[in-house]
């Protein structure tokens, strides 16, 4: 059998997680985060969904929200669902940190909500959003999809701004297949959370039951012996046919699903639980093993965490000196079956099918990093000579 491993460090499930339980996961979630009353959602987006719409009841006279562009499509689309306009804020220069002149200046009366983004589990600069969002009368919503358990200080991201969101999806350390969880440490903000999710949630056995099977397939195929049938081989595919978004799993379509978190699989996320701490701390420790050699590569900058704040690790997520030199080590290594990928393919407005949803806008920034960047997953799957593989085909690219 063909060995592959995941682009991103997922928590494997064990078949006793599958067994029904009494769902304590909220609760274990508030007493692990520190904060009251955690909202589960079906997905990072819908988690996204309900903030917004949240936030706009309470300050309807605005309806801005500024990303950062380059980040998830799923957020352009989220902000849309909303009925929310998106503005795009660049990526300050070789950073995944919102570009904070920018953002001051696009910020105003209109501005309902910034969203500094964890990316890659890396704790980005909330206080300077937080201070630009306090002039303007806006809101911080911490978009945390790719960083549970990621600390700032000592709170969890989510809990610096007004509002967090994280992604249980696939691929994101603990997963539900798809699940999101919503937090805030504003009492009020959090009733209006339960407001508006009384408002756009909606039953739908279809998409639970649906959800269900999916998770019960992770559950057996998320496996390196068996994730090149259902990840590799579809991989292969999209890069074959000269499609890298969907050889990433970027290309969404418009309808975004709204339903509850099942009782199950809130069952599953409560067995789970009570491994992910540990499971966060290993792959910590071996992100922090690996950072070195990858940082003595030429040219190469690979992100950690900013002084004060300990991310996750789901991958490592490097920059090389120019985008042919990241565009040759991927025609090598994307292909190898060792986890090496790209996150997003494009800035949001380059995306077509976001076309009428996002405004063109010149953002050589955000551009610069998806065309440099790539990703190395931190699964403890990827064993160190792979790991020595993966280093020895950067040292040969960079140095031709
Ligand atoms: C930065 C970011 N925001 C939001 C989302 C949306 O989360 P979900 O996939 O759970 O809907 C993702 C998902 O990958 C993400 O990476």
């Amino acid at each position: 059998m063909r060995r592959e491993l995941p682009p991103t460090a997922g928590l494997p499930l064990r078949p006793s997680d599958l067994l029904p339980r009494r769902a304590r996961f909220a609760a274990n979630l508030a007493g692990w985060l520190g904060v009251a009353d955690p909202q589960l959602e079906c997905s990072g987006t819908a988690a996204m969904v309900v903030a917004l719409h949240a936030m706009h009841r309470l300050r309807p006279q605005r309806d801005e929200v500024v990303v950062p562009a380059w980040t998830c499509p799923l957020v352009a689309l989220a902000i849309h669902r909303a009925g929310l306009k998106l503005k795009l804020c660049d990526l300050a220069p070789g950073s995944i940190d919102l570009d904070a002149a920018q953002l001051a200046t696009l910020c105003g009366p209109r501005t309902l909500a910034i969203v500094p983004t964890h990316l890659a589990g890396r704790v980005v600069d909330v206080p300077a959003a937080m201070a630009i969002a306090r002039d303007c009368g806006a809101y911080v919503l911490e978009d945390a999809a790719q960083a549970l358990g990621a600390r700032h200080g000592d709170a969890s991201v989510g809990l610096l701004g007004d509002a967090g969101f994280f992604s249980l999806a696939v691929g994101k350390g603990l997963t539900l297949y798809e699940g999101g969880v919503l937090i805030s440490r504003d009492a009020q903000l959090r009733q209006a959370c339960m407001a508006s999710r009384r408002e756009v949630i909606r039953t739908n056995p279809r998409w639970s039951m649906q959800r269900a099977v999916e998770l019960l397939g992770y559950a057996v195929a998320y496996r390196p012996s068996l994730l090149y049938a259902v990840y590799g081989k579809p991989l292969r595919a999209a890069l074959a046919a000269g499609d890298p978004v969907a050889a990433v799993g970027d290309d969404f379509g418009p309808d975004i699903p709204l339903h509850p978190l099942g009782r199950w699989r809130q069952g599953v996320g409560t067995a789970a639980f009570a491994r992910l701490p540990g499971f966060l701390d290993y792959t910590r420790r071996q992100a922090r093993a690996r950072l070195e050699p990858l940082r003595a590569l030429p040219g190469v900058t690979v992100f950690d965490d900013a002084p004060g704040t300990q991310g996750s690790w789901p991958f490592l997520l490097l920059t090389l000196p120019t985008g042919e030199a990241r565009d040759s080590a991927l025609d090598t290594l994307w292909t190898a079956g060792l986890g090496v990928s790209r996150l997003f393919i494009h800035a949001l407005p380059d995306y077509g099918y976001l076309r009428d949803i996002v405004p063109a806008a010149n953002l050589p920034n955000a551009r610069d990093f998806a065309a440099r960047s790539l990703t190395i997953t931190n699964s403890p799957w990827l064993r160190d000579d792979e790991f020595a593989r993966i280093v020895d085909t950067l040292q040969r690219v960079l140095r031709n």
